[in-house]
């Protein structure tokens, strides 16, 4: 199948979607360009958190599937938030899935069939590998004098380290044939 290679702008924004602001553009573009890849990111957290909630195999399937799908919940829900602190300081936002695939650093699994362990270790990294985005990001707001958007990105990066050390405990003594 032919992919199609897309190019989406996010700053500055149409006339019509220049929410008024008094960032300066340069701060406003900042903060824009540091927020949709993590935007992006987070799409591709959830989507792979249901493919393993759906996907899992083993004797520790209810409990990883409960897990599962109540992070993936959590991660949905940050979406929305991060989406419209862009749009709040006139930037634009997440178009479409070719739009994510291009900022997107998580990387997706198409495998077959993943054990339950190394779905439980890959989330791990991953939540990790977010957590290091959401605070480079936030140096950046910090930066460029927009604390709405920090204080927003601290409430997100509580909650995906939450996540990682939920992981990281279910981990310890794991196999990762299990
Ligand atoms: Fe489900």
């Amino acid at each position: 199948m032919a992919v199609t290679k897309i190019q989406v702008k996010s700053f500055p924004a149409p006339a019509q979607l220049a929410t008024m602001t008094d960032l300066t553009s340069q701060e406003a573009k900042a903060v824009t360009e540091a927020v949709n890849p993590l935007i992006a990111d987070v799409f591709a957290l959830y989507v792979k958190t249901k493919n393993f909630h759906w996907h899992l195999s083993g004797s520790h399937f209810r409990d990883y599937h409960l897990l599962f799908d109540e992070q993936a919940e959590a991660i949905f829900e940050a979406i929305d938030i991060m989406a419209e602190r862009v749009r709040r300081i006139g930037g634009t936002t997440i178009r479409s899935i070719g739009h994510i695939a291009q900022l997107q650093t998580i990387e997706d699994d198409n495998n077959d069939f993943v054990p339950a362990g190394v779905m439980v270790r890959q989330l791990m990294e991953d939540n990790a590998h977010m957590a290091k985005m959401i605070r480079d990001a936030i140096a950046v707001c910090d930066k460029n004098r927009d604390s709405a958007t920090s204080n927003v990105l601290q409430e997100i990066l509580d909650e995906t380290e939450r996540r990682k050390w939920f992981l990281f405990e279910v981990m310890q003594g794991v196999n990762n044939t299990d």
